[in-house]
């Protein structure tokens, strides 16, 4: 009864999958015959040596309780109450076998691995296929710019790669899957290409850049291929953004004729601001959007720790990222100091309509106006569903609506 009881704890498989339902029934028929005619006369025979897994044991207890006359029944009894004392939880069960990882610490699901061993992030520097590793990486950018792009706007592209250094990974993102051509620039060989058919900049950063992949860059530009960069140089935005500590931020806007929002309109006296005033009635509050708190999606900048909670903002079925600019500000906080634009280095906001011509002619309508529409109700859709998911949240911590602020 010692060797079996030791035996069987210490080796316990915990999760058993559906699939193997039928393998257990049998074992377990098997189990119980077995019990019967042997159990009796062999008492201390090793279950090891009859090939049932311990895992098989509590089932085998479930459907033998009854027959005390068994000898290796009851000791299976006994194991089996042992064993399920402790199985509230596939974590409980790991917590006193010593001889089977259970490492908390690591990320959700892979908590089996030796921590040693686990790689929960990653980055896009390409690597050698010869070699050693260790040695492959000659330069590891701290920053990633990302562009989603078509092909007749390589020469506005080429201008605009180029000011950015070496510090930069560089990732396209193709929506007319023409890669190979960009293969003319020199910079295009050290960038990173992902090609998907007619999709939009949130859907590709949403499924391209999960915040596991992006972890070794302190800074993400995640930016439109339509944008004048003659005065932009981005070694100089990031210093201005780490001196100002803006976690989201985006370069000021020229022209200031058309410009939708005054907070991302250039101001030519300064290096950054951080808030605007509005047309009268706009602003509820000065420290809310669009006074405050709040930049474009056309040319953005997401530190390490504001992309990782934007990425999960962004919604799997809206791809245009409208509303998104007014919600960003819940991923920082106070979002009116760490929300702002950088003055000193600004773009040129051409508005080619790329993308939007992209779309399908239907009831009489131009390609980009059925773009434009579903612009707008992605807009409502997001508003609805983030006003819906907070009023969500109080109402279960128990929170009333009345106890809610507006920030
Ligand atoms: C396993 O751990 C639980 C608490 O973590 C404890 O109550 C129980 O006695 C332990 N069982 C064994 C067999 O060590
Ligand atoms: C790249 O980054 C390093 C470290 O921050 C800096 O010293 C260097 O000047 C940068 N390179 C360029 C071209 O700005």
């Amino acid at each position: 009864m010692g060797i079996l009881s030791r035996r069987v704890k210490s080796s316990s498989p915990v999760n058993r999958k559906p699939n193997e339902t039928m393998r257990l029934i049998v074992t377990t028929f098997l189990g119980v015959v077995l019990g019967f005619f042997i159990g009796v006369s062999f008492p201390a025979l090793s279950l090891t040596k009859l090939n049932i897994p311990s895992s098989l044991l509590p089932t085998i207890q479930i459907s033998y309780t009854d027959d005390t006359n068994s000898g290796l029944s009851s000791q299976i009894k006994d194991l089996s109450s042992a064993k399920n004392s402790n199985s509230n939880s596939n974590q409980d069960q790991h917590l006193n076998d010593t001889s089977k990882i259970w490492a908390t610490s690591n990320p959700k699901g892979a908590e089996r691995l030796p921590p040693g061993i686990v790689a929960a992030t990653s980055d896009f520097y390409p690597r050698r296929l010869w070699g050693k590793p260790s040695e492959d990486l000659i330069s590891q950018p701290k920053y990633l710019v990302t562009f989603t792009v078509g092909y007749d706007q390589k020469m506005n592209i080429d201008t605009a790669v180029k000011k950015f250094s070496d510090n930069f990974t560089i990732l396209l993102f193709h929506y007319d899957g023409r890669t190979t051509e960009w293969d003319e620039f020199e910079w295009s060989k050290r960038a990173i290409h992902v090609s998907v058919h007619k999709q939009t900049k949130w859907w590709y950063a949403k499924r391209f850049l999960h915040p596991n992949i992006v972890a070794p860059y302190d800074y993400i530009f995640i930016w439109d291929e339509d944008l004048g960069v003659e005065h932009f140089d981005a070694e100089e935005y990031i210093k201005l953004v780490r001196k100002h500590g803006l976690e989201i931020s985006q370069p000021g806007l020229e022209p200031n004729k058309g410009l939708t929002w005054q907070m991302t309109k250039r101001r030519g006296d300064r290096e950054v601001h951080k808030e605007t005033t509005e047309k009268p009635g706009w602003c509820t509050d000065p420290h809310l959007p669009p006074c405050a708190g709040f930049v474009e999606i056309m040319a953005p900048v997401f530190s390490r720790d504001a992309w990782r909670c934007v990425w999960h903002m962004i919604q799997n079925d809206l791809v245009h990222g409208w509303g998104l600019d007014f919600a960003l500000r819940k991923c920082v906080e106070p979002a009116h100091e760490k929300i702002g634009v950088v003055d000193s280095q600004w773009i040129v906001h051409q508005t080619v309509p790329s993308l939007g011509n992209q779309g399908e002619s239907a009831d009489g309508k131009a390609p980009w106006q059925g773009v434009r529409e579903r612009c707008k109700k992605e807009w409502t859709m997001f508003q609805s569903r983030f006003a819906n998911a907070e009023k969500a949240y109080f109402e279960s911590q128990g929170i009333g609506p009345s106890s809610i602020t507006a920030h």
